[in-house]
């Protein structure tokens, strides 16, 4: 096999790495580029941020699924001071590739490349591709070396550190996957999430992917909608927006599931099965939608909390956003905050069509509860007009808001 290493800080990885393994992929014959991140560079000494650790994971959660990349810490494990004429016999000795592997350096490396340790056996053992990196480079390279004729991805990990420092404009930068280790852990000073049990960006993609897997596009299309929505009215009534998120994008994952699935799923939350729901089991997609968000995402009974460490816990799925799927359809009494916030946002969000002008504005500047009342009321008479039967949970729920309103 023919390797290609490309080493850096990878603090964070951005996507001019990894277009650049790209790149050297596309233009030469090598089957793989090999990443190595350095433990300390001899030159960049103190660079903030970014634990061997977390720059390993950013750097795999970043290439998942590509085989034609892969990441080596040999540079990590030896420690101190990483030299890459060590890190080329390392690899050598261990993949035993076809030929030399090559060498593919910045051309902002170029100039003090001579003083590197030993720089002749470095050009003995590997063929030098040199990227380019600078806008404009004079560059003198006294060795055999070859050019890239490159793009030049105007960006670096450094900038991208001092862009999460001062809330600017990064996120697109780097892969999804190192995006959301930044955002979960809080690397570079990336701000604390705002609600101490906010789910992470992790989960809230996890749900997503698995969503958009089981539903139909234009239900997800409904779905995604519901999910802006309801972060947005969290936010307006001092609600977590991301559990809003959650609960939105999640709330119909049920909906595709045949119905003999569905009185089997909603079984096994031990509420039994009215007389409506047997004879309607697609009424049953809320509380199907609970159990499975539940089983899924939710952590195992076996797996006691205290036997796993922060970084390897299984994620929770919070409860009140499990509530709030569950009773997603006909609402319930006694429900909670979010949960109404959801049946509001299943109801209006902007795909649907015919919806009461009125609803929506209410929704900018009505209370809570002025808002679900309204809503609720607007869904029951819609549901008389094309004599759908109606939950008795609904009708009570009714009655309690409207004696609530005129307290
Ligand atoms: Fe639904
Ligand atoms: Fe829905």
């Amino acid at each position: 096999m023919k390797l290609a290493i490309l080493g850096g800080s990878f603090n964070p990885v951005h996507v001019g790495h990894l277009y650049l393994a790209d790149t050297v992929l596309a233009a030469y014959d090598y089957d793989r580029v090999i990443l190595v991140p350095t433990y300390q560079s001899p030159f960049k000494f103190g660079a903030s941020g970014g634990s061997p650790a977390e720059r390993m994971d950013m750097l795999a959660a970043s290439i998942a699924g590509d085989s034609r990349l892969a990441i080596d810490d040999c540079e990590l494990r030896r420690k101190g001071i990483s030299y890459t004429v060590d890190t080329i016999a390392d690899i050598v000795r261990r993949y035993r590739p076809t030929g030399k592997p090559a060498l593919v350096l910045g051309d902002d490396l170029v100039q003090d490349f001579h003083k590197w340790r030993g720089a002749d056996d470095i050009v003995k053992n590997a063929d030098i591709i040199i990227a380019r990196r600078l806008l404009s480079a004079d560059m003198v390279f006294p060795y055999p070396y070859t050019q890239l004729h490159n793009e030049v991805m105007n960006i670096s990990s450094a900038e991208i550190r001092e862009r999460i420092l001062n809330n600017g404009n990064w996120r697109y930068l780097v892969p999804h996957g190192a995006r959301m280790i930044i955002e979960d852990r809080g690397l570079y000073r990336f701000p604390p999430r705002a609600y101490e049990d906010s789910p992470t960006l992790a989960l809230l993609v996890r749900v997503e992917e698995a969503a958009r897997s089981l539903i139909s596009q234009s239900r997800f299309t409904h779905s995604r909608a519901v999910a802006l929505l309801c972060s947005d009215l969290c936010r307006r009534f001092g609600l977590d927006p991301r559990k809003g998120y959650l609960a939105g994008i999640s709330h119909d994952i049920c909906k595709s599931l045949p119905e003999q699935e569905l009185i089997d799923m909603a079984e096994r939350d031990g509420g039994g099965i009215s007389k409506l729901e047997q004879k309607k089991p697609s009424l049953l997609h809320a509380r199907a939608a609970a159990v499975l968000l539940a089983e899924r995402f939710g952590v195992a009974p076996a797996t006691p909390l205290s036997q796993t460490s922060p970084e390897t816990a299984p994620a929770t799925f919070p409860a009140d956003v499990l509530e709030a799927v569950r009773l997603h359809i006909g609402g319930g009494m006694g429900m909670g905050s979010l949960a109404k916030i959801l049946f509001i946002a299943d109801k209006i969000e902007v795909t649907r069509e015919g919806i009461d002008p009125a609803l929506r504005d209410l929704s900018e500047t009505g209370s809570l509860d002025q808002l679900f009342t309204a809503v609720l009321d607007n869904n029951v008479a819609y549901l008389r007009s094309r004599q759908v039967d109606i939950s008795e949970g609904t009708l009570r729920l009714l009655d309690a808001m409207h004696k609530k309103d005129s307290l």
